[in-house]
């Protein structure tokens, strides 16, 4: 307890600092690990992770308003590439971004930045799967979508339900 109160007072005198003031970030942020070697921090790094619970803009990693990672199916880990990810904005308007050869997407608010409810749909071809239900505020898909699916999560986000063939060629 003496070492959480000092880390707590701590963090009071850091609050005019401009990043790391927050210690429940910080042990979100820590709870996700380091990176996985061999890959460098970048638009490929930490796939089916919440993205934005570092891509916040409140350190270096620049912020993101939604992002995240499709894969293949429900249960094995490969990503889909080249699937495209429709964003409907509670105002009409709509975005779409494509997944890169990890499976991950990322949206830059400047590019779009969602009014909530927020609605997702994924295409690739001609095959399109929705969400039914409208995000209500967070733009990290991994925020609910986490493998393995238990009681509280829904699992990775996937584009078929079944194992399917998929065309993952001309990814590095
Ligand atoms: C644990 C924290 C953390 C998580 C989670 C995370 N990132 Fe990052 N990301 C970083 C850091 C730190 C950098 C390096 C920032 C820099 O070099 O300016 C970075 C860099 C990036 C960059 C390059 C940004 C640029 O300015 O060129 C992209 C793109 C990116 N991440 C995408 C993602 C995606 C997509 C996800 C989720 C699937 C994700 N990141 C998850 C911390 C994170
Ligand atoms: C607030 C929690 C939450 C967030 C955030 C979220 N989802 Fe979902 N998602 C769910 C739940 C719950 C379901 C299952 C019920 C449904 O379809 O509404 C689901 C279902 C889906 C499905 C349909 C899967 C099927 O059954 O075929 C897709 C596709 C999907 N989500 C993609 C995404 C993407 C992409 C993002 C990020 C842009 C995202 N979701 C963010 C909770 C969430």
């Amino acid at each position: 307890m003496i070492s959480r109160d000092a880390r707590f007072g701590f963090a009071a005198l850091l609050a005019l600092a401009p990043a790391c003031d927050d210690p429940l970030r910080e042990r979100a942020v820590d709870a996700l690990g380091p990176e996985v070697a061999g890959v460098p921090r970048g638009p490929l790094h930490r796939r089916g992770q919440p993205c934005l619970t570092c891509h916040d803009g409140r350190s270096e990693a620049r912020a993101f308003s939604v992002a995240g990672t499709v894969f293949v199916t429900p249960d094995a880990p490969d990503p889909a590439p080249g699937v495209v990810v429709e964003l409907a904005s509670a105002d009409g308007r709509t975005f779409r971004v494509a997944t890169n050869c990890a499976g991950n997407f990322f949206v830059e608010p400047t590019s779009f930045a969602p009014r909530y409810p927020l609605f997702v749909a994924l295409e690739s071809g001609r095959y399109r799967v929705e969400m039914d239900t409208p995000v209500q505020r967070d733009g990290s898909c991994a925020s609910c979508h986490r493998e393995p699916a238990s009681r509280s999560d829904v699992g990775q986000v996937f584009l078929y339900a079944t194992p399917r063939a998929f065309d993952a060629s001309g990814c590095p």
